[in-house]
């Protein structure tokens, strides 16, 4: 196949479920020209309550189903599964271009603050910022959030903090309902009283909930997720390789389609992942 053809060939993305759809939009945000094929496991959903070995197992078959697809390169959209099989993956097929998910620990360190307001005030207090990282019980495990938090632990206090509940509720389509806000309030009692500084959304599901989770806090912190990283890092890899579909406006003069997206879910529903792409984050 020559590169004009394969530059043609979409982007193929996959998560447990719905959550993966956060980051499809950060990657047609940064790559508006590109097309997109999302494969949500919802069959299988939670990833997060897994062994590393089931999903590692899940993961390879997502990833066949999108190079049965004809993908230029695979985005795999979803922490959990990135941290079980992305490297077995990428051992598995050394050519192919895959990209996964870091919880945004790193941007969360070294953010500050300018106007540090009274909520913020344990890290005043402290000289140290407390960091909430949110994630599956899976990624929490993981030895690669252990290193990176190592690594920046002179920067801040981490509290890792698994929230499957969420994963569950957004996957049986109550993503923004009383279920959902009361099961955050009990979560998140413990940080009511201004304690944490910011707050890292170490599951693609997250996202669609920060106003629930903003609500059960009860006071303002910023948020950081992977997605927009991971779209960048994306944009690069395919560029570096010559593969990012060229912006000519003059496309549909040519009969080159323009760009799509296409939503499949293993269970043979789409609906629900149909829903969450109509969200707005
Ligand atoms: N969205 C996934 C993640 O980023 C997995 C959620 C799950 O299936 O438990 O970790």
């Amino acid at each position: 196949m020559d590169s004009r053809e394969k530059k043609e060939e979409a982007i193929g993305i996959f998560d447990s479920g719905v959550g993966g759809i956060s980051v499809l939009k950060e990657l047609q945000k940064e790559m508006p020209y590109e097309n997109f094929i999302f494969y949500g496991d919802q069959k299988n959903a939670p990833y997060g309550e897994k062994s590393g070995e089931e999903v590692r197992a899940l993961s390879l078959k997502a990833y066949l189903f999108l190079q049965k697809m004809k993908v230029k390169a695979t985005v795999i959209a979803c922490n959990t599964a990135t941290s079980a099989a992305a490297r077995f993956l990428r051992e598995r097929y050394p050519d192919d271009i895959i990209i996964g998910m870091e919880p945004a620990v790193k941007p969360a360190a070294f953010f500050q603050e300018k106007n540090i307001s009274k909520n913020y005030k344990c890290e005043k207090e402290t000289g140290k910022k407390r960091i909430l990282v949110m994630a599956t019980e899976s990624t929490l495990k993981g030895d690669k959030l252990h290193h990176l938090i190592d690594s920046l632990k002179e920067q801040g206090e981490y509290i890792l903090l698994p929230a499957p509940g969420i994963v569950r509720l957004l996957e049986e389509g109550k993503g923004h309902g009383d279920e959902m806000l009361s099961y955050l309030r009990e979560l998140l009692s413990p940080y009511r009283e201004g304690r944490i500084s910011s707050i890292v959304l170490g599951c693609t599901h997250f996202p669609f909930v920060k106003k629930e989770i903003l609500d059960a806090l009860g006071y303002p912190v910023p948020f950081f997720d992977g997605a927009a990283g991971t779209a960048r890092e994306t944009r690069h890899r395919l560029e570096e390789k010559g593969l990012l579909r060229d912006k000519n406006h003059e496309e549909a003069d040519r009969g080159i389609p323009s760009p799509s997206v296409e939503l499949y879910s293993s269970t043979g529903d789409s609906s629900l992942l149909e829903t969450f792409y109509r969200l707005p984050i």
